[in-house]
């Protein structure tokens, strides 16, 4: 894949994310007033660990483009593996894919997921645009409120597919704002919600990484036997930080992730 096709993937992401979470157009709009360019720290796709669509499939375009993998994480209270790509060219931004551990789940759940994924076109799978090609399968509303019990990321894949669940603006970039809480303040007197749980910013200067969100926008989604209000998308901010040798930190921070899974929970 060249730049141009890893720039029209990555719009076309942008693009299918906007469909699922609008506010991060308006967010979008007000930031470009003073900032022509606003780069993307990161976006994130989720996935189960099911072989035939784990992480390694949702990475093979970002890969053929020339992403490499960075590094990787473990969410135990939350079942959760992950791990990010990154690209020599700084401007492209990472791309952070975490992957429930099926087996975490009862049995019940395990055999409603692989019944899901059984139901996806073998020629779908591998193609370029799998990241965003939404859900091949019909989920009944009992099934979504099964799922959600146990594990809102299971019910949350369930419900919206392969598609990215946040886009992060890398704060750093912005000439409007050089902090995650100037930022903040902005999005709220604008009148956003900011996920709280844990406090409105995750992590900070001595971890290298600052992080906040919007709370999942909850969009109309189309269930077997009825519709239904759910969270969707949330928009995310990073701040990086110099580490001892005076370079950004480019990672994650597991602890802090933990709690920004939790910005498309139901509440
Ligand atoms: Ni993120």
């Amino acid at each position: 894949m060249n730049k141009a096709d890893i720039f029209k993937l990555l719009n076309d992401m942008w693009i299918d994310y906007l469909r699922l979470n609008p506010e991060a157009q308006k967010i979008h709009q007000l930031l470009q007033r003073q900032n022509p360019i606003i780069i993307n720290d990161h976006i994130a796709l989720r996935t189960f660990d099911i072989e035939s669509i784990n992480i390694e499939v949702l990475a093979a375009p970002f890969l053929s483009a020339g992403y490499y993998w960075a590094d990787e994480y473990h969410f135990p209270v939350k079942h959760l593996y992950a791990k990010h790509l990154q690209h020599i060219d700084t401007k492209l931004p990472k791309v952070f894919i975490s992957q429930l551990l099926t087996e975490s789940l009862n049995q019940a759940n395990q055999t409603l997921i692989h019944n899901l994924i059984s139901q996806i076109p073998k020629a779908q799978i591998g193609q370029t645009d799998f990241c965003y090609s939404g859900r091949y399968w019909n989920l009944s509303y009992a099934d979504y409120q099964q799922l959600l019990v146990q594990s809102e990321y299971a019910a949350w894949v369930a419900a919206f597919g392969f598609r990215p669940n946040h886009f992060t603006i890398f704060i750093n970039q912005l000439d409007s704002h050089n902090s995650i809480e100037s930022i903040n303040d902005f999005l709220k007197a604008e009148g956003f919600k900011l996920n709280s749980a844990g406090g409105e910013i995750k992590g900070g200067a001595e971890e290298y990484l600052a992080q906040s969100s919007t709370l999942a926008n909850s969009i109309s989604v189309q269930f077997t036997d009825r519709t239904a209000e759910i969270p969707s998308c949330y928009y995310e901010f990073a701040q990086r930080f110099p580490m001892p040798d005076g370079s950004l930190y480019q990672g994650f921070v597991a602890a802090s992730a933990d709690k920004i899974f939790e910005s498309t929970h139901t509440r």
